[in-house]
């Protein structure tokens, strides 16, 4: 395990500057994953460098697929810090059985897409991960994926997962929880098995999947809440490039909507607008948000964001907001402390990410001086006093770490951060990058 560092997050005025993100975790495990099930070579430019998506690499190499990596990506020029990957696919059904257990890290995703995949092939894997991972629920990929003909045994559904694969038959399946990692289990497993596969989402999440499948060659369907795909499609081989991620970039949008006299340009974005909510919600708490679409591949857009600090007004998210913002609702908290409010309510499913994410934020903020009150599905946080600064502890969660980064920035003295490591997750580099936007 990595050792635990601690960062010292000095107070800012303001940030400006332009910078590159990292590549999009999400959209990284999919064509990562695809490409293990194409025919052919595919080459993904500006894959995450992030540990996750690295996680997802090694399970694949694990089953058989050939990965090379290149650090220095010709592409990188022009699309900021990547990874050049080059997989050659087994073929639909071609993976070969792992000699050992496959670790998903601290990777959700990895777990659960990667258990669609495994449960249509005919043999047996374990699928493990860290300590954070070994907490989080499983039953959502386990239910539809013995639906359709998996036997998948584990410790009162946490992982370890084995999963003893064979011939699935295709289901009509409503997910429980609005989740777009079950959604693709769901959807790779139907890929991969006898007939047709139907998923209904109580509400929408990002649909990466959907669009990386058709950008495979993949026939899928969606209307209303319902996604349509019929097993047995081949998938052919592609060169495809990962935008950078958004999600990663809503920590310096963040700080530029909060810190008066602040300006960013963020390059070569993601801009599906499945996954640019928080952007809109930005927008709405008083900031000038410009965006440009210059580029779409894959059916991913991709382009220039500009964010300017104007004002800050008060938030109230709800159930019918949580979907779409749910892995930014803790910079938006952090976003509250610089003399705005949030109230989040409908945000359950934040305690059963990399870390309880209510709980951890609630007390990480309270420690650098923030007045938030925690709810079992939410928290609300009052801006009026500027944080004092204080010791936070990430509680190893890449997305707390960052967020009370971005939260320290107001402080009044300097700040700590425990786990700081973590970042290395989703965003290596962010506390250089971090440095570099400060004034
Ligand atoms: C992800 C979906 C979300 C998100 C996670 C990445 C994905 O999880 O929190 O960081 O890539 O599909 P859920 O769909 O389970 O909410």
């Amino acid at each position: 395990m990595a050792s635990i560092a601690t960062a010292t997050v000095k107070p800012a005025r303001r940030v400006r500057g332009r910078l590159r993100l990292p590549g999009d975790k999400s959209i990284s495990h999919r064509y990562g994953l695809l490409a293990a099930l194409a025919d052919g070579r595919s080459v993904i430019h500006h894959y995450s460098s992030g540990a996750d998506c690295a996680a997802t690499l090694d399970c694949l190499q694990r089953l058989g697929v050939s990965v090379e990596q290149r650090t220095t990506d010709p592409a990188s020029a022009s699309s900021g810090p990547g990874l050049e990957i080059q997989i050659t696919g087994r073929g639909l059904r071609g993976l070969v059985a792992p000699e050992e257990p496959l670790n998903a890290q601290n990777s959700g995703t990895t777990m659960r897409m990667l258990s669609g995949i495994v449960a249509a092939h005919p043999f047996t894997t374990i699928l493990t991960g860290d300590a954070s991972l070994t907490r989080r629920p499983m039953r959502r990929v386990i239910d539809p994926l013995e639906r359709m003909g998996a036997r998948i045994l584990s410790d009162n559904h946490r992982p370890p997962l084995t999963i003893i694969g064979g011939d699935l038959h295709g289901t009509d399946y409503t997910l429980e929880v609005p989740s777009a990692q079950v959604k693709s289990a769901i959807l790779l497993a139907g890929l991969q098995a006898a007939g047709t596969t139907r998923v209904v989402e109580p509400a929408p999440t990002r649909n990466h999947t959907e669009l990386a499948l058709r950008a495979f060659g993949v026939a899928v369907t969606s209307g209303g809440s319902a996604i349509e795909i019929q097993g047995g499609q081949r998938l052919a081989a592609r060169d495809l490039v990962v935008p950078g991620d958004l999600s990663a970039a809503a920590f310096w949008a963040v700080a530029a909507a909060a810190m008066p006299d602040s300006e960013l340009e963020l390059e070569n974005v993601g801009l599906n607008p499945t996954r640019t909510a928080l952007l809109d919600v930005l927008e709405r708490a008083g900031a000038k948000v410009e965006r440009e679409i210059q580029a779409e591949e894959g059916g991913e857009p991709r382009g220039l964001v500009r964010i300017r600090h104007v004002g800050m007004k008060p938030l109230v998210l709800g159930p019918q907001d949580v979907p779409a913002l749910i892995d930014e609702l803790p910079v938006l908290a952090a976003h509250a402390t610089f003399g705005g409010e949030l109230v989040v309510t409908g945000a359950a499913e934040l305690r059963v990410k990399e870390s309880d994410r209510i709980s951890a934020l609630v007390r990480g903020l309270r420690a650098l001086g923030a007045d938030i009150d925690e709810m079992p599905d939410g928290f609300h946080v009052r801006g009026a006093r500027r944080l004092r600064g204080g010791h936070a502890d990430s509680l190893g969660d890449h997305r707390l770490a960052m967020a009370f980064a971005v939260a320290a920035l107001g402080g009044e003295a300097p700040s700590m951060i425990t786990g700081a490591e973590a970042v290395d997750i989703s965003y290596p580099g962010f506390f250089a990058t971090l440095e570099t936007l400060c004034e």
